[in-house]
């Protein structure tokens, strides 16, 4: 216990979310094993309308960027700007509401969603009370974080926090304005933007989403968690500066790459194709930063699990964000475009980059904050290393493959200009790549399955824990 007259971290709201992020994960990537298996078996959604595939998916992707991804965000974030700002969470209580406001929309969308109630816009679909809900925990989100930084003990801001910042501040703008709609019922609305207007803002949020919300908030993660877990200083600060700035600058510009050869005016398709390939030096920038950090201390990669889950997230980072880029190129879009190599990209970026990422962090976070000094079996974080690693793989090697094979179909014309496959065809060739597929992701979920078993065992044997905010250092 601690004594009353000490001032203490606010970390009880750390410690759901961290526990949160794992269940989530669970139950999203679960959902992620089910849709792929009717993808393979279509029978498998019985002909109930709530377990249609079109349902689902979005259930799915739901829950696996907002529930989970959303939920290690704030975890991380709350904890990593209490340490570095040497304070408590400003309003505490605000930051509980944030919680449980989170939970709720969670809560909102695993009903609405698989109900059949949707806007109809990727990773924005759900409709306008549960996004209002959304954007008034978002602000209270806002307030407690540049609080806290407002009322840090230190004077630098560290640069995990600006990642965290900037991630904060344009979810807000993204989801402010792409969900702006016209009200027609208590669950039904229509978009304030029409035709090629409302696809370019569509995709300005969607593409953003992945840079703001799948990439910064988790480089947050990285500039803090690799450091400590590494023991040993970020490569180069300098580095991390204009990595920030740049990365920054260059994704707000790349969404219109998700609208090759569509309506939208030619000369957006082709900024949209330079500010991609552009965006390749800031994330190899990063990725660099991340894993030079190791320099002189590449043996603890030997015998440390959650060294690994970090390094190896870095890896899939470097390797999603030179395919994006690749694949952002007109001429290689027009290959790629409504293939399985889109979702196979996709995964290598969600699993192996946000997943391993967010898992590498929770992992350092959990005996922390239940006053233990290391995870109840540090042997099952290495066999989820291991499953997990094994299920990316097979995952996207499937979808690229299928892909590829599916755009060459497509594609193909025999000499007198008819197509030498039918769609069907097409279809009929994915088959075993859905199954390995199915495979891959079974083995990640596997691995998740032990790490909310271990997350549990490490929480009941210790207790939530009060952890002491140091004296300032100099008057
Ligand atoms: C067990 C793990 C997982 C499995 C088996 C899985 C499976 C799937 C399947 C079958 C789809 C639909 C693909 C299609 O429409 O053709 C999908 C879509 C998607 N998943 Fe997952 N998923 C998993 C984990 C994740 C995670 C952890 C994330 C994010 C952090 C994620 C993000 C997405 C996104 C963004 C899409 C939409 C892709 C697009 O529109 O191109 N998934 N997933
Ligand atoms: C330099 C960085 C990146 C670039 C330039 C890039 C580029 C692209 C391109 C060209 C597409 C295909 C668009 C289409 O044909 O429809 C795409 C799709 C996608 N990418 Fe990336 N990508 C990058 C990094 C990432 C990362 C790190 C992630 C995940 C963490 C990610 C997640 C996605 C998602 C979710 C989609 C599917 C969107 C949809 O259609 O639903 N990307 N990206």
């Amino acid at each position: 216990m601690n004594s009353s007259q000490q001032a203490v971290y606010s970390d009880t709201v750390v410690r759901q979310f961290s526990i949160m992020a794992v269940v989530w994960g669970v139950v999203g990537m679960l959902v992620g094993v089910i849709i792929a298996s009717q993808l393979a078996w279509p029978e498998l959604n019985f002909g109930i309308p709530w377990l249609t595939y079109g349902r689902l998916r979005p259930l799915h992707t739901n829950a696996v960027i907002f529930a989970f991804g959303g939920s290690a965000l704030f975890a991380t974030s709350y904890y990593v700007v209490q340490r570095t700002c040497h304070t408590a969470l400003f309003l505490p209580k605000l930051a509980a509401f944030t919680f449980w406001g989170w939970q709720l929309v969670i809560v909102a969308a695993a009903i609405s969603l698989p109900l059949g109630f949707t806007q109809g816009k990727e990773y924005a679909e759900l409709e306008w009370p549960i996004d209002l809900l959304i954007a008034v925990v978002w602000v209270a989100y806002a307030v407690v974080f540049f609080g806290t930084v407002g009322t840090r003990k230190v004077k630098h801001i560290y640069v995990a926090n600006w990642f965290y910042g900037a991630f904060i501040i344009a979810v807000a703008l993204l989801h402010i304005v792409n969900s702006a709609a016209i009200p027609a019922g208590w669950m039904k609305s229509y978009s304030a933007y029409a035709g090629a207007q409302d696809a370019m803002i569509q995709w300005w949020y969607g593409h953003n989403a992945v840079g703001f919300f799948l990439t910064a908030g988790f480089l947050g993660m990285m500039y803090y968690f690799i450091p400590k877990q590494a023991e040993r200083p970020v490569y180069s600060y300098r580095l991390s500066i204009v990595h920030f700035w740049a990365l920054i600058f260059t994704y707000m510009w790349a969404g219109p790459h998700h609208l090759h050869y569509t309506a939208l005016p030619d000369w957006a398709q082709s900024l949209g194709m330079v500010f991609s390939l552009v965006l390749l030096a800031p994330s190899w920038g990063g990725m660099i930063n991340g894993i030079m950090t190791l320099s002189g201390a590449w043996h603890k990669l030997r015998d440390d699990p959650i060294l690994r889950f970090l390094i190896v997230s870095l890896s899939f980072y470097g390797m999603s964000t030179f395919e994006g880029p690749m694949m952002a190129i007109k001429t290689v879009n027009a290959l790629s475009h409504y293939t399985d190599w889109t979702v196979g990209h996709v995964h290598s970026g969600a699993l192996g980059w946000v997943g391993l990422v967010s898992m590498g962090s929770i992992y350092f976070l959990i005996p922390k904050l239940f006053g233990q000094t290391k995870m109840y079996s540090v042997k099952a974080i290495e066999v989820h290393f291991w499953l997990a690693t094994v299920g990316i793989v097979l995952y996207i090697a499937a979808m690229w493959i299928a892909g590829v094979m599916q755009g060459l179909m497509w594609r193909a014309i025999n000499t007198d200009g008819t197509l030498t496959y039918t769609f069907v065809e097409s279809v009929k060739a994915t088959y075993p790549y859905y199954v390995v597929r199915v495979a891959g992701g079974l083995l990640y979920l596997s691995g998740m399955l032990i790490m909310l078993w271990n997350v549990v065992k490490t929480a009941t044997q210790g207790n939530a824990v009060s952890v002491a905010i140091p004296a300032p250092a100099h008057a």
